[in-house]
């Protein structure tokens, strides 16, 4: 089997650390390099089974560090980057959107430059950026009431294709879609070998508790209150996070140079229906009855700016390159309640912070 060495950055986060689990295991030869600057979302207890692994290999971080990313570079022989670090929640951007800016736009032209600058030809070299749907905007709906099964679309109303004009609107997918842009220029410009795809909502273990799915489950768990933020009606296409890891495989090892490929789970759920499913899902799991919890549903203030529907029509990466979701939302939803229910350590380690003092000590000040 060839060998590579490839660079994986946001590696201690919830989707960068599925990613290199999967691509740790799967590919024996190739050296995996886990970049993280170790922000309050990058957790390596999320790689605790990896990592002794011979071909996996952590460095502490900052992508913005275009001096540091340039000696790594060229030390460690990178000939490949898979690129998830970021800063990757919409709530945090509204309230500080400097962040946003340095790290998805500085920090994804500083590794840009270093693979530009390094790479002596572009032969066997491929720079992947992960994106996400939110760089599009939002979508109408057809048939707002939806239909009598929740999932699957039932909205009507257009979906997002790799031509969709973008058109950002939280300071989180404006710095996205610039980052995007910046990695179609690196193509343009200089022939940079890059792709880049553009996924939709992801759920599964790992995920920080900030976001809709672990922050319900772990305040269900509490019998704490659960914030809709406005009349719940938003909607939202969720894929399970390893069929999204599958599809990076993919993506990485066949997808065409300077092409975009759109990852989603055809799965639309309005907030509301996808939060009383998980209450259900989550109450079951714990043992309570039907309903109990609820009465902890909250209608509060709605976010600032907050787009009304995603949906993504992944049919292109279904026909070119034969990736499809593997799991019924359900099921995944299932998976996923039981492995927070199962792993109430890291989540309270999480939680209450303790994760950031363990690793401060261990790779020092972030
Ligand atoms: P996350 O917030 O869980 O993890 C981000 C990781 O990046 C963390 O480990 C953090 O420490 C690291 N990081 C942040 N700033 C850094 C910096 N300056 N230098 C080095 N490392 C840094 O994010 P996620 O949800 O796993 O998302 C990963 C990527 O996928 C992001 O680019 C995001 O835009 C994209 N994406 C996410 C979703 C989703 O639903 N979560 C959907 C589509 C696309
Ligand atoms: P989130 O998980 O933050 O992902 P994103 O904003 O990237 O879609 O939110 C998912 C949806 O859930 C979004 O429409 C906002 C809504 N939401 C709430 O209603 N309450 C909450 O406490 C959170 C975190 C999100």
């Amino acid at each position: 089997m060839e060998k590579r060495n490839i660079l994986i950055t946001g590696g201690a986060g919830f989707i960068g650390s599925h990613v290199v689990r999967l691509f740790v295991h799967k590919y024996p030869n190739y050296n995996i390099y886990n970049l993280d600057k170790l922000t309050y979302a990058g957790n390596l207890a999320n790689l605790k089974d990896i990592e002794t692994k011979p071909n996996y290999h952590f460095i502490k971080e900052d992508i913005c560090n275009f001096e540091s990313i340039l000696n790594i570079f060229k030390t460690c022989n990178i000939d490949g980057v898979i690129h998830l670090a970021a800063e990757s929640h919409v709530d945090r951007s509204i309230k500080d959107p400097f962040t946003f800016a340095s790290t998805n736009v500085l920090g994804t032209l500083s590794l840009l430059q270093a693979a530009k600058n390094t790479w002596q030809n572009f032969e066997d070299k491929l720079f992947y950026h992960i994106s996400t749907d939110e760089v599009y905007g939002a979508l109408k709906m057809d048939n707002p009431t939806g239909g009598d099964e929740p999932g699957g679309g039932p909205y009507g109303g257009e979906f997002f294709t790799e031509n969709t004009k973008y058109d950002p609107h939280s300071p989180y997918s404006a710095s996205k879609a610039s980052s995007d842009h910046f990695v179609r220029a690196f193509y343009d410009t200089y022939g940079l070998p890059t792709v880049i795809s553009n996924c939709s909502n992801n759920y599964g273990p790992y995920q920080f508790p900030e976001k809709l799915i672990p922050l319900f489950i772990n305040n269900i768990r509490h019998g704490k209150p659960l914030p809709v933020y406005g009349k719940g009606e938003n909607v939202r296409d969720w894929l399970f996070v390893e069929d999204h890891a599958r599809a990076i495989d993919i993506i990485f090892h066949k997808g065409k140079k300077g092409e975009t490929y759109n990852i989603g789970g055809f799965n639309e759920w309005k907030n509301i229906d996808l939060i009383k499913q998980l209450i259900k899902t989550t109450d079951e799991l714990l043992g309570n009855p039907l309903h109990h919890s609820d009465s902890l549903i909250q209608y509060v203030t709605d976010r600032q700016g907050h787009d009304l529907r995603y949906a993504i029509d992944s049919n292109k990466l279904k026909r070119e390159l034969g990736w499809q979701p593997s799991l019924q939302f359900e099921q995944g939803l299932k998976i996923t309640v039981q492995w927070y229910l199962d792993n109430q350590d890291w989540l309270d380690n999480v939680v209450s912070g303790q994760y950031l003092d363990y690793y401060r000590d261990m790779y020092g000040n972030r």
